[in-house]
């Protein structure tokens, strides 16, 4: 079986990808230092303790498992937060990235998929938004994820390390049975706050601007189920088996939902209605952001499953059955 060495596998993604690669037939371990990361959401597979910031520390895990692959979901992502300290967020996401691919080509693992986020576009000029699209990250965080990007391509031509960058839009959603699912601290993502106001944990929600020129006057996003985004990451890596390839994909539906569309269909899933409050617009914020995803389907024959519905559905879920997150587990 072959083996795929996770980093940031005990994360929220990263450990849904686990649970897909090992039902595509694959053998995860995970990585990660748990500073943001959750035993709990391992379960099953080998877990090594380490961090990215430490070249012995990723080589010699690469040294024991001698994996066949790497999953790269390991990273700091708020983007406020790297606003306020782009030192750390170019620490963890640069340096960890290159002391992760340094260790590989030392010793010869030549796949890797990196998680890369249309943050790395900015305010979009055109929609859907194409995979060439301009450049303009408006914060650290997307800084760095397009300067590990162009790591890649480098150190393709360089020493023949074969990537796949996917450009995530939003991500949402659990693991179709609940059984984990999204805890990040603090969380900033609209759908668990959401649900947290429906059990009641927040008094009300706030949407930030009614009045841009999008369908109902709040802000439209792509919002892709984290178990289509999982399989995202096996289609490429399968590319990857017998392409000597880096390229890049924007991993989205292809649609966009408004802010009260978001809200609607979660009072509609759990049934509990809520206060929603209007605020004033955040600086920085587009009006619409959704993928062009004709690129990824084409190539990597990959197509995405899920509906708003289902990420909710999953979502509530998951949150009901851990309130307290994986504090409940
Ligand atoms: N969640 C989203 O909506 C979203 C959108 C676009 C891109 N992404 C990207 O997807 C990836 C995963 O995101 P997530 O939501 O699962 O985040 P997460 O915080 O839940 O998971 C990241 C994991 O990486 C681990 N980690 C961080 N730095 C590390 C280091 N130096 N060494 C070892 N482990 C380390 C953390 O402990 C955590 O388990 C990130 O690279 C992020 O930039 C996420």
């Amino acid at each position: 079986m072959k083996k795929v060495l996770v980093t940031g596998g005990a994360g929220y993604i990263g450990s849904i990808a686990c649970r897909v690669l090992k039902q595509e037939g694959y053998e995860p371990i995970v990585f990660d230092n748990l500073e943001f990361g959750h035993s709990q959401s391992v379960g099953e597979f080998e877990i090594i303790e380490g961090d990215l910031r430490s070249y012995d520390s990723i080589k010699n895990a690469l040294v024991t498992v001698r994996p066949d692959a790497v999953m790269h979901f390991a990273a700091y992502l708020s983007v406020p937060e790297s606003v306020e300290h782009p030192i750390k967020y170019y620490e963890n996401n640069v340096i960890g990235s290159l002391n992760l691919f340094h260790a590989m080509i030392e010793l010869q693992i030549n796949k890797i998929v990196f998680s890369s986020t249309c943050a790395t576009y900015g305010q979009p000029t055109h929609l859907p938004v194409t995979e060439n699209e301009t450049f303009k990250p408006e914060s650290p965080y997307g800084q760095t994820k397009l300067v590990v990007e162009q790591m890649l391509d480098w150190f393709y031509r360089a020493y023949g390390l074969n990537s796949i960058r996917l450009r995530y839009f939003n991500v949402a959603g659990a693991w179709p049975d609940g059984s984990i699912g999204e805890d990040h601290n603090p969380e900033v993502h609209i759908i668990p706050l959401a649900l947290f106001t429906s059990m009641g944990k927040r008094k009300s929600f706030t949407i930030f601007g009614n009045d841009y020129s999008t369908i109902d006057g709040t802000n439209v996003r792509d919002y892709i189920h984290v178990v289509d985004l999982a399989y995202a990451h096996v289609s490429a890596l399968n590319y990857l088996e017998d392409h000597s390839v880096t390229d890049y994909f924007n991993v989205g539906v292809g649609a966009g939902y408004s802010n009260l569309q978001i809200i609607q269909m979660i009072k509609q899933v759990t049934t509990i209605d809520f206060s929603v409050e209007i605020a004033a617009r955040r600086p920085g914020d587009a009006p619409e952001i959704y993928a062009d995803n004709t690129k990824i389907k084409n190539i990597l024959k990959w197509e995405p499953k899920y509906s708003l519905r289902d990420i909710v559905e999953s979502a509530w879920k998951w949150h009901t059955t851990h309130p307290d997150g994986y504090k409940d587990m």
